[in-house]
């Protein structure tokens, strides 16, 4: 098999004079020797090309990102000084930005079963938007608003389209049978709309839609457009948010389209549809997929002859769960040697106790590998360190960021001691 495709690699990723790569004007092996291993490193040039892309695309305002695909308090202030709103979608997601010094006014706040303390400290601080889910939802701004005197939140709805996008059954979210949102086909979506307009709580500035994740055709976000500007068209509402879903590429052969021709896809489709409304859009992992790796050592290396060879690394599915729960596939390279032929098909798993264990059921890897190395798996910058976990007490491992030669740790590793933090005993 073909040395790993150049186009997974962060964006400033060159190979140094002896073959190892370079992020950031960084020696990844350098860095694992440094912050050691697991860890996650982020190409913050990278990071900010994507946010600026999706601001120059969409327009001032209307490219929020979506923090769920991974938050911190550096990337938190990152995205907003690109030009981008945040999407928090919890409590916590929303203390994060907050804590970062993000105004509540850049923060749009989503989440199918919102709790009233939630709602409380979102109308309290004074959230951009609340993208409203339900009609319990609704019940809950209305105790609200009678409780005391926030200022009225601006908010959307959440409409659930009918429309059914290519993707993982677990990450598709807008069709009829979802937990999300007002579904278009029975009625409730007007019902909701009918509704907020009559609500004193409550200021109804437009409406929403978010069909999956990791969406590839285009298509389907122009049979979202089309399905909601249908709707949008009558009730002349000022805005209208067609969520995040853009797929990137993890494998070999894989190609995505760019935020750029994403946008294009969506402001065709829109016009085409007749759309008044300001359109934005969500993106969490076309911002930060592409981003990070994250460099393992090999700790084991087991041949069983006539069956397969495994090759376990210090981390797994604590720290990059989605292979296990949605068969998702990746690349694996040596740093130490970006551009070799990999010739040895093994399967890589973690450390932790169970088969399932995995992070890819079908590696290909240079023939030289051997315990000690490093080892790296590209475009794990979304939904790795944000789905992570501590999973048979495995302290969670440290974000970098690099850039121009330098390196920053913005998530540190977590201790034995953090493992016990919440423990009283
Ligand atoms: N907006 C809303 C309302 C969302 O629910 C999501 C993702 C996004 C935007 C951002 O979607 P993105 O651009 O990142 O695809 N853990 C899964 C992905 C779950 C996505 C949940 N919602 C995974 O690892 O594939």
């Amino acid at each position: 098999m073909s040395p790993l495709p150049r186009s997974l690699l962060p964006d400033t990723a060159v190979d140094a004079p002896d073959g190892s790569l370079i992020i950031g004007g960084c020696s990844v092996e350098d860095l694992a020797q440094e912050f050691g291993t697991p860890l996650f490193v982020y190409d913050e040039t990278h990071l900010r090309a994507r946010c600026r892309e999706a601001v120059t695309a969409f327009g001032p305002d209307r490219a929020v990102y979506a923090t769920k695909a991974f938050l911190c308090r550096a990337m938190a202030r990152l995205a907003v000084q690109e030009g981008m709103l945040l999407d928090v979608a919890t409590g916590g997601e929303l203390h994060v930005a907050l804590a970062a010094g993000v105004p509540a006014s850049k923060c749009i706040f989503h989440g199918n079963n919102k709790s009233l303390d939630e709602l409380r400290t979102a109308l309290e601080v004074g959230v951009r938007r609340v993208v409203v889910d339900s009609f319990d939802e609704l019940d809950r701004l209305d105790s609200l608003h009678q409780q005391r005197s926030y200022a009225t939140p601006e908010v959307l709805l959440r409409i659930t389209p009918g429309v059914h996008a290519h993707t993982h059954e677990y990450v598709a979210t807008g069709q009829n049978d979802s937990k999300f949102g007002f579904n278009l086909a029975n009625g409730d979506a007007m019902r909701a709309v009918e509704r907020a307009r009559r609500a004193a709580s409550v200021q109804l500035m437009g409406l929403h839609c978010h069909i999956g994740s990791n969406v590839f055709a285009v298509d389907s976000f122009r049979r979202a457009a089309a399905a909601m500007a249908g709707f949008a068209a009558p009730l002349e509402l000022p805005e209208l948010v067609l969520g995040g879903g853009l797929g990137v590429a993890y494998v070999e052969g894989e190609t995505a389209p760019t935020i750029t021709e994403w946008a294009e896809a969506v402001r065709e489709a829109s016009q085409a549809a007749g759309v008044r409304s300001e359109v934005s859009v969500e993106p969490g992992r076309a911002i930060v997929a592409g981003a990070a790796i994250t460099v393992y050592t090999v700790g084991t290396i087991k041949r069983i002859p006539g069956v397969r060879t495994y090759v376990a690394v210090d981390g797994g599915m604590s720290d990059n769960p989605r292979p296990v729960l949605y068969g998702s596939g990746y690349e694996a390279f040596l740093p130490r040697a970006v551009d070799a032929d990999r010739r040895r098909r093994v399967r890589i798993v973690g450390k932790h106790c169970e088969s399932g264990d995995v992070l890819l059921f079908n590696a290909h890897l240079p023939a030289s590998v051997v315990v000690g190395d490093l080892l790296a798996v590209p475009v794990t910058g979304a939904y790795g360190h944000s789905m992570g976990s501590n999973y048979n007490k495995v302290p969670r491992p440290p974000v970098v960021f690099v850039a121009d030669g330098a390196a920053r740790v913005v998530l540190r590793r977590e201790t034995y001691d953090d493992l016990l933090a919440t423990d009283v005993g």
